[in-house]
């Protein structure tokens, strides 16, 4: 088995370090190599997602990778900037199922905005569709308007699409991942204006229908924004398509309180994925040494669960990481009074120690 390491930009290769410690402490039988991407890339090869990067992607059974992006890179035309990357990968691998679990970590409920009985608890899987929609729908550009307010004018556009295949796989994934939580399933749409979702709502439904053990609602996109700050724990899994689950994604996150502690999958239809944190390369506190680590640990133990089919080196990682947060143990990002304030290195240090002391322990 073999694992791309991509750790990016920002803080991305100070936290992906962490996480293949974590990974090299379990001494399984997988190979690890590692490639520029985003920014990084950029600067050493003229190009966010290299032809020797992508390759290895491809041919590797899983992706870890950190995260790109910089404001310095604000300027450089489009195809070259960090984000590029990220995309690229998405769709030369037809990564088109994300999962972006937002959980509330029982020591961390006062780190959110919230109030502490609106999230302890909270256990939300946002699915979203990611290879498809506004964000590779052709056509799209800048072009000189001939009709609309103002003709003549100059405009750009983009094209949000979708295809019944599409739809249906990600519907499936997620009437799938519903089975396996509480079988309920809440679709976002915004099929009350766009064409496009009300195709999307009708598909949906149809799917639904070979599930009739998973309850199925639907939602506008509007109101899911609404209701995910008034009542959270009333969603369960929730699919929806590449834009709107974006945006959602990062509100049911931050709703936690913790998005340094958020893993996320991006899986095709051969299992091969790319396991990243939500979070984003956090230029700000890159090189500092305060990142949090977690996020993209318990990324790793994703993509041993998911793609490399090693579930129990997954909960190891998992149950470490819950002692360590019990042993009061915090990055900055989530620290509170009376616990201990640590560094990325540290917090790396604390998960190891806590794999290895179960091994020795049994
Ligand atoms: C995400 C990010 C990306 C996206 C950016 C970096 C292209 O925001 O993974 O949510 O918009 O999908
Ligand atoms: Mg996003």
């Amino acid at each position: 088995m073999k694992i791309a390491v991509l750790p990016g930009d920002g803080i991305g290769t100070e936290i992906v370090a962490e996480a293949i410690r974590v990974l090299d402490v379990l001494d399984l039988p997988f190979e690890m190599e590692s490639a520029l991407v985003g920014g990084a890339a950029y600067e050493a090869h003229g190009h966010p997602l290299p032809d020797a990067t992508l390759k290895l992607a491809k041919d590797a059974d899983a992706v870890l990778f950190g995260a790109v992006g910089d404001w310095k890179y604000d300027k450089l035309d489009r195809p070259l900037r960090p984000e590029q990357a990220i995309l690229g990968l998405r769709k030369n691998l037809g990564l088109f199922a994300n999962f972006r679990p937002a959980i509330c970590y029982e020591q961390l409920v006062d780190a959110s905005s919230l109030k502490p009985e609106l999230i302890a608890g909270l256990d939300i899987l946002i699915i979203r569709e990611l290879t498809g929609d506004i964000y590779f729908g052709q056509p799209r550009g800048r072009r000189t308007a001939v009709d609309g307010h103002f003709p003549g004018a100059e405009e750009a556009f983009d094209t949000m699409r979708y295809s019944r295949p599409e739809v249906e796989r990600i519907a499936r994934v997620a009437f799938e991942a519903a089975r396996k939580r509480s079988k309920r399933v809440t679709s976002v749409d915004k099929a009350n204006v766009l064409e496009t979702f009300q195709f999307w709502k009708d598909i949906v439904t149809e799917v639904g229908k070979e599930y009739p053990d998973v309850e199925l609602d639907h939602m506008y996109v509007d109101n899911a924004a609404m209701q995910l700050v008034k009542a959270p724990k009333k969603f369960d899994v929730i699919v929806t398509g590449n834009m709107f689950g974006d945006i959602l994604s990062d509100e049911a996150a931050m709703l936690t309180g913790s998005i340094g502690m958020l893993p996320s999958a991006s899986l095709n239809s051969t299992n091969q994925g790319l396991y990243e944190p939500s979070h984003g390369s956090a230029p700000d506190i890159a090189g500092k040494g305060v990142a949090n680590p977690l996020a993209t640990i318990l990324s790793a133990a994703m993509m041993l669960r998911f793609s490399l089919n090693q579930p129990e080196a997954a909960d190891r990682i998992e149950s470490a990481v819950k002692s360590v947060l019990a042993s009061g143990l915090r990055t900055g990002d989530i620290w509170s009074e009376d616990t201990k304030r640590v560094g990325t290195r540290e917090m790396g240090d604390a998960v190891v120690a806590a794999i290895t002391k179960k091994t020795i322990t049994g």
